[in-house]
């Protein structure tokens, strides 16, 4: 007979008492005809339900093998304390009831390749690994808004849907918009510089797309990214906010997704470290550095993964690498007006050989220099009217950056690829399911 349906995490408040939990078989285990127990997950949680000869009427007992792998059921029974079980509690059940009966369920506890379960990514989501790091997941983006909620800042979003690039033409979804061609957005920037001009901080947050054709463990196509804007900020403005971001959400983690870090085998004590303020380092000086060990590196191109993973090794907290040069950045990244060939720009590279998770810098104010970029990335100015009108009117210095969801959870999880921290991947060879 059912009683009052309860979730497994909030057990603590009904010891004693007899209740209903609703949920999935993920074990079970017999010792002997009289006891059997029953490992449920509930999605909040997992509970030992322990059936004994005595508590429980026999016909439960008979009934006991049909609870396979993933089935739905519905049991009852009296929560008990108990210290040796996962959770701390386990419940005595005097009742069940199977929903559906799952046959064959394809993933066992066996091992399965990746490839098999990134297949079943809609199956896989159920399973401990993977709910502990969606579960960080959610924290993070929590602590990110939160963050930026409490220090002043206006959510005000971007559109998916927009008429031109942001990050260069060539990663570029194209899709129809009745006739015309439009593009799903690669980051929020342009229009948080405007809504900036309007509400003076804010921040955007949201799904990006890059049709990157890289297959590494860094990339997805689909991405989310938190993207600050302040009006009248500079570059070390900006990476103050981005160290006091980064260094809040690590903090905050651990005092609610500790269990989950820990079942992921991610050493706490290290992130505990990593405490504001991050080193600053010039890319002419990390230059210097990697013209001494990284063998295929060319003073002012970009950091691809080996220049990444040899700074992060001299590191063992975030750093940032400030002042990239010109020539690689986006149109709208503001001179370096100590040395026209460097830009006001900023990655936070994470330690552990994590690299890049967050990007940005300062936005070209003058309308003249902006005209001109433009004109050298190719891109069509009656698309940037728009954002040329920010220059016409009230221009002023501007900075933010973006951090990269994925990249960042994967860091704190300390897993290998940001595959397993997006509910649904997309990356080049999967947009399945
Ligand atoms: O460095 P990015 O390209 O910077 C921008 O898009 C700026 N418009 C942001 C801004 O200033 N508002 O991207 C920012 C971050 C990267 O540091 C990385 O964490 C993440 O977005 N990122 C990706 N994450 C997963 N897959 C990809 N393909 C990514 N590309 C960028
Ligand atoms: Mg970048």
């Amino acid at each position: 007979m059912s009683k009052k349906w309860v979730y497994i995490q909030d057990l603590g408040s009904y010891v004693g008492q007899e209740i209903t939990l609703k949920g999935w078989v993920y074990n079970t285990r017999s010792s002997g005809s009289k006891i059997k127990f029953l490992l449920l997950r509930d999605g909040t949680g997992y509970i030992q339900c322990v059936l004994f000869q005595g508590e429980t009427l026999q016909e439960y007992l008979d009934q006991f093998s049909l609870l396979t792998q993933e089935s739905s059921v519905i049991v009852t029974g009296i929560v008990r304390e108990e210290k040796r079980a996962l959770g701390g509690f386990e419940l005595g059940l005097t009742s069940f009831e199977i929903v559906h009966k799952t046959e064959d369920y394809p993933i066992t506890p066996k091992e399965h390749g990746t490839g098999f379960l990134m297949d079943q990514r809609h199956l896989w989501i159920r399973s401990k690994r993977q709910h502990a790091v969606l579960r960080v997941r959610a924290e993070v983006i929590r602590l990110c808004r939160e963050f930026f909620d409490k220090n002043g800042f206006l959510c005000v979003d971007a559109p998916i849907l927009t008429p031109s690039a942001c990050e260069g033409t060539t990663t570029l979804f194209e899709v129809g918009y009745f006739g015309e061609k439009a593009y799903l957005t690669q980051s929020g920037q342009l229009y948080s510089e405007a809504t900036a001009r309007a509400f003076g901080k804010v921040y955007c947050f949201g799904p990006t797309f890059r049709a990157e054709k890289s297959k590494t463990r860094k990339h997805l196509t689909e991405f989310w990214m938190l993207e600050p804007e302040v009006s009248f900020a500079t570059l070390d403005e900006n990476m103050e906010l981005a160290e006091n971001l980064v260094e809040y959400v690590i903090q905050k983690i651990m005092e609610t997704r500790e269990p989950e870090l820990k079942s992921l085998e991610r050493n706490c004590d290290v992130l505990k470290k990593y405490r504001a303020p991050f080193e600053r380092l010039h890319y002419n000086d990390a230059a210097k550095m990697l013209e001494k060990g990284s063998p295929d590196f060319k003073y002012g191109s970009d950091f691809g993964a080996p220049q990444e993973t040899f700074l992060t090794s001299k590191y063992d907290k975030p750093f940032f690498v400030h002042r990239f040069p010109k020539a690689i950045k986006a149109f709208y990244m503001k001179q370096d007006p100590e040395d026209a060939t460097l830009s006001l720009s900023c990655d936070l590279l994470a330690p552990e050989g994590y690299g890049e998770v967050i990007g940005g810098g300062c936005r070209e104010e003058s309308i003249d220099v902006l005209l001109k970029e433009i004109e050298k990335h190719k891109l069509d100015q009656k698309d940037f009217e728009w954002y040329l009108d920010l220059r016409r009117y009230g221009s002023a210095p501007s900075a933010g950056f973006g951090l990269g969801i994925e990249r960042a959870v994967a860091w704190i999880c300390g897993i290998e690829h940001v595959r397993e921290t997006i509910p649904f991947p997309r990356m080049l060879e999967r947009l399945r399911p």
